[in-house]
């Protein structure tokens, strides 16, 4: 019995169809989830296949039909209209699957996606230093990490780079200001780098109203490109204080990466690009700069891909070019991902093209690379999110008042928790709240931050969903049963569900291998998150009419199996989009 049932029956169909002589390797059956009424599945794509070579749908489905009729021991099969196939899954089928598929440990290396033994690099979070991060940070860190999560358990070999900006032109400011109010760093992360992002305001303002400013600022980062000692201490303090604050929210948030490379470790590699950029004519310069087009491209042809200004100094493109190679020569990287907000869209689709070119001439191995872009966070009345004062809202500000909030909530509805669980149940509800919120968005989009919405045990919420795995636990604590003794061996022989509710719920269960392979596919985590919503409400319809503490122990056994694979399967869930979840609430 396979996981994925849907790739199954796609390899099956194709398969026989090939016995057959019109069928050739071009064939697509194009398996589809089907109307309920007419089966589980369908198969769409004989008519246009047949359609084109002018054969007889109908005649060639009736054949199909027959030889997967004789071998096919899991689904039922029918012709239906000009020559579509439905396929329906035998209750012994699903049975089967439920009893081999109903723990998290029996997921592991079940589900191969299209990652599935590759390495893959995924770039995401990636802030700036000296500022802390704020709401505008979110997104990347927490759809980057259910990406992760989510290839990971597609069988990818997963490699996760942060890739800090930490050489940028901001430095030159900040210098300079530094200097000029000679600002005395405190070992508090968070103060001073608040401190620090006031002065880069106040060196900000200064160069453009005043030239000598502006130009000291610039020599001042010459200076720490160039080395020298004093700059080099101070930047290498505010970066190492920078971590510091950003690593707080990581632990928070429960996020972590294998690398750290920031820009300034690929700094002495841009050299090597230029030249290879040159040498294979794919820079070209342009008014002393060196920046790369696209002839081929409607917009690119004419806007530059700028990878080195005209003073010399390398920026966001350089470094972003020799990062490319390092993963690949260093991290044999098969495919890279990268999570940023739109804006920078061009960016990535010129660098894209950029590498393409540069690698096929240079006999380097081309990656495949994804720009997992997202929309920006606005507040309910539609506006990007700010404070009251039209500054940025601080991340680590934001989470707490999530789980303020969560703690009221759990306050109204298990009043009598302990108090020290009701905070812990606060923190995973509040920041879970937050991160479902943002995954439950087709990422494409911008999205609207309502705190009593996502904050809420109505509706499409990480609270609802965390209740429904607690309510879950409380059937079996009432029962006296713990999970992980519990045999279901005995139901391989069963040959159908007793009622309409236990079949559609163990037909959602199974659906869960698709709704991941969607969100894969499509690198969207909200498929994943429409799925468990629908799988929790499949459940509820099934609990409320379905009593499971019933006196026939087969009957009992096979719907504590459903109780079992939904629980299994909304926890393994919520696990990918990166929530913890809880057995008490
Ligand atoms: N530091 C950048 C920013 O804050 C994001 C970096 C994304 N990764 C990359 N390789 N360009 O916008």
């Amino acid at each position: 019995m396979e996981f994925f049932l849907e790739a199954y029956l796609t390899r099956r169909v194709k398969e026989v169809a090939l016995t057959l002589p019109v069928f050739d390797a071009t064939f697509d059956p194009e398996i589809r989830p089907a109307d309920e009424r007419f089966g589980d599945f369908q198969a769409n794509g004989l008519l246009a296949y047949l359609g084109k070579r002018k054969e007889n749908p109908r005649m060639w489905a009736q054949q199909l039909m027959n030889l997967f009729a004789a071998h096919d021991p899991l689904f039922d099969v029918a012709v239906a209209g000009p020559g579509f196939l439905n396929f329906s899954l035998k209750d012994t089928t699903l049975m089967r699957w439920l009893c081999k598929f109903h723990t998290a440990s029996s997921y592991q290396g079940a589900y191969k996606s299209i990652f599935s033994d590759r390495t893959v690099v995924i770039d995401y979070s990636s802030p700036n230093t000296a500022k802390r991060m704020h709401v505008g940070h979110l997104r990347s860190m927490v759809i980057g990490e259910a990406l992760q999560r989510l290839i990971r358990f597609g069988g990818g070999r997963v490699i996760r780079d942060n890739h800090i900006g930490d050489w940028g032109t901001q430095f030159g400011i900040l210098l300079m200001q530094i200097k000029a109010s000679s600002y005395a760093f405190n070992e508090d992360p968070e103060a001073t780098i608040e401190a620090l992002e006031y002065l880069y305001q106040v060196g900000m303002t200064k160069t453009k109203e005043d030239a000598t400013a502006l130009d000291q600022a610039r020599q001042e980062l010459v200076k720490l490109q160039q080395g020298d000692a004093e700059n080099l201490m101070l930047w290498e303090r505010i970066n190492r204080l920078s971590y510091q604050s950003f690593d707080r929210i990581y632990q928070r948030m429960q996020v972590a990466f294998d690398h750290v490379l920031g820009e300034s470790f690929y700094r002495n590699k841009v050299d090597d690009v230029y030249d290879e950029l040159q040498k294979y004519q794919l820079a070209v310069f342009d008014g002393g700069a060196l920046v790369v087009f696209h002839p081929e491209h409607p917009r690119f042809c004419k806007q530059a891909f700028l990878i080195r200004k005209s003073d010399g100094a390398s920026n966001y493109a350089s470094t972003d070019l020799a990062t490319v190679k390092y993963r690949v020569q260093e991290f044999h990287a098969d495919d890279i991902v990268y999570v940023t907000d739109c804006r920078q869209c061009d960016h990535f689709e010129q660098l894209f093209l950029t590498v393409k070119k540069w690698f096929q001439a240079a006999d380097y191995r081309v990656p495949n690379m994804y720009h997992v872009y997202f929309g920006t966070i606005l507040d309910a009345h539609g506006k990007a999110i700010k404070t009251r004062e039209g500054r940025p809202i601080q991340l680590q500000s934001l989470l707490n008042e999530a789980v303020k909030r969560a703690y009221n909530l759990i306050q109204e509805k298990s009043p009598d928790l302990p108090e020290a669980e009701k905070r812990k149940v606060a923190e995973v509800v509040g920041l879970g709240a937050i991160k479902y919120a943002d995954l439950l968005q087709e990422r494409t989009g911008n999205y609207r931050f309502e705190w009593d919405k996502m904050i809420n045990f109505d509706g499409n919420t990480a609270p609802y969903l965390l209740y429904a795995i607690a309510r879950i636990y409380a059937i079996f604590r009432k029962l006296n049963l713990k999970i992980s003794t519990l045999d279901f061996a005995a139901l391989k022989d069963v040959q159908s569900f007793s009622t309409a509710t236990e079949r559609a719920l163990a037909k959602k269960l199974i659906a869960f291998p698709s709704a991941l392979n969607l969100a894969l596919k499509e690198l969207k985590p909200h498929w994943l998150c429409h799925y468990l919503f629908d799988l929790a409400g499949t459940f509820s319809a099934f609990y409320n009419a379905d009593k499971v503490a019933v006196e026939d122990t087969c009957l009992r056994q096979s719907r504590l199996l459903l109780c079992s694979a939904t629980l299994s399967t909304l926890e393994t869930g919520l696990h990918l989009l990166g929530l913890e979840t809880l057995e008490r609430m």
